[in-house]
C-alpha cells in the first residue's frame, strides 16, 4: 500500500538519498535525472522512471527537486511548463534565488516551499537529518508527513521563501570559515614540522570552546553590548599579526587572515579596541 506519491528530480548524492528515503518509507516515487543512467538503480528499487523533467513533475502531487544550484533548477524546470501541484526545492540557493524561484513558481500556479538540508547524505532517513523549510504554509502543511520520511528534524520557518536559505547561508558562512581555518592551521603546523596528527587533539580542544562562544557572541550582538573582560579587539590585532608573519615566513597564503586583520584593525581605528570580539559583528556591518 503506497503512501503519498512523490517525485524526486535530481539524483546526485543528495537526490539519491532523498529518493531512497521516500522509497524506504513506502511512497510511490517517480524519479528523473539529467544523466539517465542514475535512474536505473532506483527503478530496480521500485521507483518509477520519468522520461522527461516535465513528465516527472506531472507524475505526483509533490515534486522535490534537488540539483546542484539554482541555475540547474532553471535548466531543469525553467523552460518546462510544469503541471504538478506543489514544488519543494531542496537545492541549496541564496535567499534572493529562493525568493525569485518562489515568484517563478507563483507565475506557473505552483505552490512553493524552499528547503535547506543542513546535514550530509548519510543522515537522510535517519534521526540525525535536519531540514529547514520556508514558503507556502499550506503546501508545507499538506506534505509535512511525506517530508517527515526524510527523517530527523524538520523546522518550518514561515512564509518568506528566502528564510530557510537565509539560515542556510549564514550557517554555511560559519562552516566554510571553520574549514578555511582547519586547512590553514594544518598547513601552518606542517611548515613548522608538526604533523596533522600531532596538532589535531589541540585543535579539537579549541573547537570544544566554540559552542559557548557562539551563544555568547550571539547574545552580545543582539544586545549591541560587547564587554571586553575576557579578551579584547586590541589583543586580537596583536595575535593575528604574528600568525600572518609566521605564515608569510613559510610562503603560506595569508589572504583570509589578512582580510580578518583588516576588520580587526578597522574596529581598533574606530575606537573599539577595548571591546570584546563580538564587536567585530558590528564592524562588519559598518
Ligand atoms: N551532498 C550533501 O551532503 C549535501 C548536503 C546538504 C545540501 N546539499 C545540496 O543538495 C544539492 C544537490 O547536491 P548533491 O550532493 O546531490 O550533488 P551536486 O553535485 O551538487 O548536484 C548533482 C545533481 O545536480 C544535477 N545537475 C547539475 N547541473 C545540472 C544542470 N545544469 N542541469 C540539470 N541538472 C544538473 C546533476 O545531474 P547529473 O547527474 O546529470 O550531473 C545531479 O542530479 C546541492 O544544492 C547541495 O548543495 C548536499
Amino acid at each position: 500500500m503506497y503512501e503519498t506519491a512523490v517525485t524526486v528530480i535530481g539524483l546526485g548524492p543528495m537526490g539519491q538519498a532523498l529518493a531512497g528515503a521516500f522509497l524506504e518509507a513506502g511512497h510511490r516515487t517517480t524519479v528523473w535525472n539529467r544523466t539517465a543512467a542514475k535512474i536505473d538503480p532506483f527503478v530496480a528499487r521500485g521507483a518509477i522512471r520519468a522520461e522527461t523533467a516535465s513528465s516527472a513533475f506531472a507524475a505526483s502531487p509533490l515534486a522535490v527537486v534537488c540539483v546542484r544550484d539554482d541555475a540547474a533548477v532553471h535548466a531543469t524546470l525553467g523552460s518546462t511548463p510544469p503541471t504538478g501541484a506543489a514544488l519543494v526545492n531542496l537545492t541549496s540557493s541564496s535567499p534572493a534565488q529562493a525568493r525569485g524561484r518562489a515568484e517563478w513558481a507563483a507565475a506557473q500556479g505552483i505552490g512553493y516551499v524552499d528547503g535547506a538540508i543542513l546535514t550530509p547524505t548519510p543522515s537522510i532517513g535517519t534521526p540525525t537529518a535536519f531540514v529547514l523549510y520556508s514558503g507556502a504554509e499550506q503546501v508545507y502543511d499538506a506534505y509535512r508527513d511525506t517530508l517527515a520520511s526524510l527523517g530527523g528534524t524538520a523546522t518550518y520557518l514561515g512564509a518568506d521563501p528566502g528564510r530557510a536559505a537565509g539560515y542556510d547561508t549564514a550557517l554555511l558562512d560559519i562552516f566554510w570559515s571553520a574549514v578555511s581555518g582547519i586547512v590553514h592551521g594544518i598547513a601552518l603546523a606542517g611548515a613548522e614540522g608538526i604533523s596533522g596528527r600531532d596538532i589535531a587533539p589541540y585543535a579539537q580542544g579549541i573547537f570544544g570552546l566554540l559552542p559557548e562562544m557562539m551563544g555568547r557572541f550571539a547574545r552580545q550582538s543582539d544586545a549591541r553590548d560587547y564587554p571586553g573582560e575576557r579578551s579584547t579587539v586590541d589583543s586580537a590585532l596583536a595575535g593575528i599579526e604574528h600568525i600572518i608573519a609566521t605564515a608569510e615566513s613559510h610562503r603560506i597564503d595569508v589572504g583570509a587572515l589578512t582580510a580578518s586583520k583588516a576588520v580587526i584593525a578597522r574596529a581598533v581605528a574606530a575606537g573599539h579596541g577595548k571591546d570584546g570580539l563580538a564587536r567585530l559583528v558590528d564592524t562588519l556591518r559598518s
